[in-house]
Parts: structure tokens; C-alpha cells; sequence
């Protein structure tokens, strides 16, 4: 079941989205060579908290940090630790926060110093991707009109769809119905309502598809070595242009 919310629900979620969108803001202007991914994760927590909300993430199934931060190969679910980012890098940030009964989700791979202009396009065209998608996040769409067309706009550019991992309702529940795949068939799926607030989310490979399952438990790498990246809002279907629930404050 797909929950609509009401105007009030609607009215916490701007403010966890307002919190998580600022939290992911802070945590890309971190990112720099020589900081640790468990200096982001504690200024991330800090933050969070500092809001009155509380990190989603910490716990959850057992997660033992606040943000997801993935480097490189790694392309969700990295585990916060000792690792000292270097130039060049690509540094995905997923973070979430809960307050007032309510969770926002959103991520972006941000770069550290100079990156390649190839690990710069990468991240373009998933961010990109998400804004083709939402092209179709209204009432008279159908859910996979979304789908389809982050599926077009990523692979024309020659880049892969992760399938084992998508997008889904957010609200009370971190993950709630439905399951968004980053790929699909238009006109499938259920019907777009005002008042369902979903996390899009594509996470794009450079290389092939193939993932694979590293043995902390958590951290999902690329299987080729090649390098991905992640870009994620909360949004608010309306009777016209989606909301994105967790803008970026500028
Ligand atoms: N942010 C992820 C999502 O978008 C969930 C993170 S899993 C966690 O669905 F365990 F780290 F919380
Ligand atoms: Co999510």
C-alpha cells in the first residue's frame, strides 16, 4: 500500500528534508583530501542532531554510522572509517534524518580537489538523470514513466543502472512502498497521487551493472573496478511540478 500523505504530514517532511538537504550540504563541503569519511560522519551526526532529529541510518538493520559514504568503486552503503580521501576522488554522501515522526533521504557524490573530467561526467549525468526522471513525477503518470526515463537518459550516455537497488517510498518508515527501479518499461506501475512522497535515486555505474557484496556486510562496490555515482531526493507529488523535499538550501 502506497500511503498518501495529509497536509500535515506533508509539513514534517519539509522540515526533515529541510535538515537531511542540509546535512548532505555539509557533508560535501568536507569533502577534501586529507579528511576522513569518519570526520564527515560525525559533523553529519552532530548536525543532525543539533536539529532536534536523529539520523536515520544509525542502527538501522543494524548500520553502524549516520551516513552512508562510499569512495570510487564503491557505489552505496560505505561504511564511514579511517579512509583518508585523496584528490581525484569521488566521494558519495547518502545521509537521512528522522524528526517528528518523519524521514528524509537524500544523497550526492561530491569531488574531492580535481577530479577527472570523466569521474566529473559521471556524476553530471546522475544527477541529470534524476531531474529526466521527475520530469514525470505528476498525477496522470504512471510510477516506471519515472523509471524509464532515468533508465534512457543514463544509458544513452553509456553508463549502467545498478538493478539490485532502488528507490522507494519515504515518510514515517525510511523505506515504504513502493519499490522505484532506476529502470523500466513506461506506463507500468502504479498510478502518481498527490501526497505520495517517494526517494528517486539512481546509482549509475561507469562500467557494466555488475555489483558486488563486500564482506563488512554493508558496502556495495562496482564488480569491474569501475568507478559510480549516486544522487537522491525526497519529493512531494502534487497536482503539478513534483517538490523536492530535500532542495539544497542554495
Ligand atoms: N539511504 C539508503 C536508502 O536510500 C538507506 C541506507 S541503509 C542504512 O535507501 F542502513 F545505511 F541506513
Ligand atoms: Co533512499
Amino acid at each position: 500500500m502506497i500511503t498518501l500523505k495529509s497536509s500535515h504530514e506533508i509539513e514534517l517532511m519539509r522540515r526533515a528534508g529541510k535538515i537531511t538537504a542540509a546535512a548532505r550540504a555539509l557533508a560535501g563541503e568536507m569533502v577534501r583530501p586529507g579528511v576522513t569519511t569518519q570526520e564527515i560522519d560525525s559533523a553529519v551526526e552532530h548536525f543532525i542532531r543539533k536539529q532536534g532529529a536523529v539520523p536515520s541510518f544509525l542502527h538501522y538493520n543494524g548500520y553502524p554510522a549516520s551516513a552512508c559514504i562510499s569512495v570510487n568503486d564503491e557505489i552505496i552503503h560505505g561504511i564511514p572509517g579511517k579512509r583518508v580521501l585523496a584528490e581525484g576522488d569521488i566521494v558519495s554522501v547518502d545521509v537521512g534524518a528522522y524528526i517528528g515522526g518523519v524521514h528524509g533521504d537524500c544523497a550526492a557524490t561530491f569531488p574531492c580537489g580535481r577530479i577527472s573530467p570523466e569521474a566529473q561526467d559521471l556524476i553530471d549525468v546522475t544527477r541529470q538523470s534524476f531531474f529526466e526522471g521527475i520530469q514525470f513525477a505528476k498525477e496522470g503518470h504512471r510510477l516506471l514513466d519515472i523509471s524509464a526515463a532515468i533508465q534512457e537518459y543514463v544509458e544513452s550516455h553509456g553508463y549502467s543502472i545498478v538493478r539490485e537497488y532502488v528507490g522507494h517510498g519515504v515518510g514515517a518508515q525510511m523505506h515504504e512502498s513502493p519499490e522505484i527501479p532506476n529502470y523500466g518499461h513506461p506506463g507500468r506501475g502504479p498510478r502518481l497521487l498527490r501526497g505520495m512522497t517517494l526517494a528517486i535515486e539512481p546509482m549509475v555505474n561507469a562500467g557494466s551493472a555488475a555489483i558486488q557484496q563486500m564482506s563488512d556486510g554493508w558496502t556495495v562496490k562496482t564488480l569491474d573496478g569501475k568507478w559510480a555515482a549516486h544522487y537522491e531526493n525526497t519529493i512531494l507529488i502534487t497536482d503539478g511540478e513534483p517538490e523536492i523535499l530535500t532542495a539544497p538550501a542554495i
